[in-house]
């Protein structure tokens, strides 16, 4: 492990005014967005969609890392320049999703621990020779009056950190998510107190397995109301109870945050991110890795045409300039127009 490799390239990933771009999703995952627009999903639709994003002018001005799907790390540009070659040049350094999904927890009901730890070792050493810097895992965390369970919550840290530890092996940087889910009709109190309980065992297991903080970034949730929930919270209540766990649960050594967006609309993520950094006096930068606040304007604006690729191209770049001023807290409501 080279600690100095690893600080680089977590402060590279979310530098001042640049976050991430998480487009990672599975071929499952990516059928369904691609089912929203009528397109069929191919290898081939999926890689020009993918390249569409990529090579939009001025997207490095914002991104400091693209999350890809073991797929995509094996394509290509048009012009024949392996993506991540392409990325990395740019200063969009690639990432890789290692994770093999959350799939049931035995024993306990509606709560899943993350796999994918068989063979990763091997795994991480091939994606670092492809030219990956950094790698993501996400635990999933399913939130009702009764659950997690305190279970639940040490199978996913005890799995996250022995990720982790392995990426770290191999000068990879960690992405750790643990997401606590936004479905359900929980309150944000409820929300702050699973999203406190699950960091404070998240960064237990990290520590007890040696990993060096200075080289991870953490992806959590947004404190923030369940979907279906009767009051929800304002954004600056939002805010400001995120602002209040993070620094409570979240220590200072850690490289970066990079919250998920997780079902929140675009322009909603994007205030939200905005106001926690206009609190500001944070110890970490606090920045975005998301998916879908990044993706559904383009994959909107593109809707599997050819003659729409550069109206997707521009609706890209939108949110992530506003992305990027939301994490200098610089975005206002009125740049949506
Ligand atoms: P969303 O921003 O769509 O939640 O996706 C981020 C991500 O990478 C989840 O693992």
């Amino acid at each position: 492990m080279n600690l100095e490799v690893l600080k680089a390239t977590a402060n590279a990933m979310v530098a001042s005014g640049k976050g991430i771009l998480a487009a990672d999703e599975s071929t499952p995952t990516i059928k369904k967005r691609f089912d929203t627009i009528n397109t069929e999903s191919t290898e081939e639709s999926r890689r020009r969609y993918r390249e569409m994003l990529f090579i939009t002018e001025g997207a490095a001005d914002f991104i400091g890392g693209v999350i890809l799907f073991d797929e995509t790390i094996r394509q290509s540009r048009t012009d024949g320049t392996p993506f991540p070659a392409y990325l990395n040049n740019l200063g969009m350094l690639a990432g890789i999703k290692v994770d093999a999904g959350a799939k049931a927890l035995a024993g306990f009901e509606d709560e899943t621990v993350t796999e994918g730890l068989d063979g990763l070792r091997d795994r991480l050493a091939e994606y670092a020779s492809l030219g990956a810097k950094f790698a993501k895992w996400r635990a999933v965390i399913n939130v009702s009056g009764t659950i997690p369970s305190a279970y639940c919550l040490k199978a996913n840290a005890h799995a996250l950190a022995r990720y982790a530890a392995l990426c770290q092996e191999h000068n990879i940087v960690p992405i750790v998510e643990p997401e606590v889910l936004m479905d359900g009709t929980h309150s944000i109190e409820r929300c702050e107190e699973v999203t406190s309980a699950a960091l404070d065992i998240v960064f237990q297991e990290l520590e007890e397995h040696g990993v060096a903080l200075e080289g991870i970034i953490l992806k959590p949730n947004m404190v923030i109301s369940g979907s279906d929930a009767q009051n929800r919270a304002t954004p600056s209540e939002v805010a400001e109870a995120t602002v209040r766990c993070l620094k409570k649960h979240v220590p200072e050594n850690v490289a970066g945050i990079a919250f998920l967006s997780g079902g929140q609309t675009s322009e909603e993520a994007t205030e939200h991110l905005d106001l926690m950094n206009k609190i500001g006096n944070l110890p970490w930068e606090l920045s975005f890795s998301y998916g879908r606040a990044l993706q559904a304007a383009p994959l909107n604006a593109w809707q599997g045409k050819e003659e729409n690729f550069s109206a997707g191209q521009e609706a890209f770049l939108k949110r992530a300039k506003l992305n990027s001023l939301a994490h200098l807290g610089q975005y206002h409501t009125d740049m949506e127009v």
